[in-house]
């Protein structure tokens, strides 16, 4: 059969299943596309680091190839990787995971996301989520036929989710909460207070938290709090970390989860049919980030902490109010005051002024009227970026 009439046939009504066809396309995909058509652009559009892995860490899965480190891991992952992400989270956050089935190596946190839903989803059980959130948080409930809930947050509450309002979507069906701190796409974090108030409303209706804690080490001036290191969660909660942000990693595919071992059990089946090991080298790769990587967090997080204060401080003067995002790489500035609204802003800044953002409304609903600007670019870049969208805010500001 012909290329062309496998895609003809594929987009035949009726083929592509229900669940799929729920999905919108991601709505950052899009602004990708367009700026691969373009030359000169500033973009603060892709949420990675600008880093390369630092070398040591690739050195290390490089000797491992040229010793034929090759094969398939155990399906949970290397062993020494498991422990010493283990005496990591021990270390960092004082909660204690065994290594030996508490602890799944994944293909980077999206794909423990994935698990986590498929493993604890029946058809219509509703997980409770922050609006705006990361794009793949709503997708993963629905393939996993659970129905996403919405609870509202606002710049007015640093974008930190209120225990009241995930309470209120509580009904019947509610089985899960997932979170997402430090977050993407606003840079907010949550303080230990608010996180504690979630914790009771989880334990006060049997709920599992879902705490997505990919940014965990991408802290500027306050301390990370681990959900699954909060007093009586660990027992409902799953933890999902990652090595894509903190050390640079984002090509490896590599991340974990840790869980009650009943939890990991069930995930692990899913892993094991449909990934069967994370990426062997990748994994080398990760436990090198973990023995060694350490001063390379410190230095990136400096850096970008430098970027941080400059966009912010350029934003809000150039008229784009922007709250000061305490974690991530994300700023998350107001477009309101042009009228516009965050898809057409996002479009007319790239056309007329060469520059890459989100629309906030790519998030969910409550990201409308913003835009995310991801600082992990050069300081030049940012300055760039600051001095041609000032030239467009003056021109459409109302
Ligand atoms: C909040 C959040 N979770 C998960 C991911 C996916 O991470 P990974 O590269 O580990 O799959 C991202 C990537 O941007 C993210 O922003």
């Amino acid at each position: 059969m012909s290329a062309g009439k496998t895609e003809k046939s594929r987009k035949e009504p009726g083929l592509i299943s229900e669940r799929v066809n729920r999905l919108s396309p991601s709505g950052i995909r899009k602004f990708f596309d367009l700026l691969a058509s373009m030359e000169g652009v500033i973009s603060l559009g892709v949420g990675e680091p600008d880093y390369a892995t630092p070398w040591h860490i690739s050195e290390a899965a490089v000797r491992s190839l040229e010793r034929g480190y090759t094969m398939y891991t155990s399906n949970s992952g290397v062993p020494e990787l498991r422990e010493e992400t283990a005496r990591y989270l021990k270390e960092k956050y004082n909660v204690k995971y065994e290594p030996y089935g508490e602890i799944l190596m994944t293909v980077g946190v999206s794909e423990a996301l994935d698990l986590a839903m498929r493993a604890i989803l029946n058809p219509g059980d509703e997980v409770v989520m922050p609006d705006p959130h990361y794009v793949a948080y709503d997708s993963c409930v629905i393939l996993a036929g659970g129905e996403p809930v919405m609870v509202p947050t606002s710049q007015e509450n640093n974008f930190e989710v209120e225990a009241r309002d995930i309470e209120a979507r509580v009904t019947g069906k509610t089985r899960a909460i997932l979170i997402g701190y430090p977050a993407n796409p606003t840079g907010a974090v949550m303080s230990r207070d608010k996180l504690l108030a979630v914790a009771e409303v989880a334990r006060r209706h049997n709920l599992i938290v879902i705490s997505d804690e990919i940014y965990a080490r991408l802290v500027y001036g306050v301390e990370h709090t681990c959900f699954a290191g909060l007093r009586g969660v660990k027992e409902h909660t799953i933890l999902l970390g990652g090595f894509s942000k903190a050390y640079a990693m984002t090509g490896w595919r590599i991340g974990y989860a840790a869980a009650p071992k009943e939890i990991i059990a069930a995930m692990t089946k899913i892993h094991q049919y449909t990934i069967m090991s994370a990426p062997t080298p990748a994994q080398v790769a990760a436990l090198e980030a973990l023995k060694t990587g350490e001063p390379d967090v410190v230095e990136m997080v400096e850096d970008y902490n430098r970027r941080r204060l400059i966009i912010v401080k350029g934003l809000n003067e150039i008229g784009m109010p922007c709250f000061e995002p305490r974690g991530a790489f994300y700023a998350f500035p107001s477009i309101r005051n042009t009228g516009m609204s965050s898809e057409e802003f996002s479009e007319k800044l790239l056309v007329e002024e060469k520059v890459a953002v989100v629309p906030g409304s790519a998030f969910g609903e409550c990201g409308e009227g913003y835009v995310r600007c991801c600082y992990a670019t050069s300081l030049a870049d940012i300055e760039e970026a600051l001095t041609r969208m000032r030239r467009f805010v003056k021109k459409y500001k109302k």
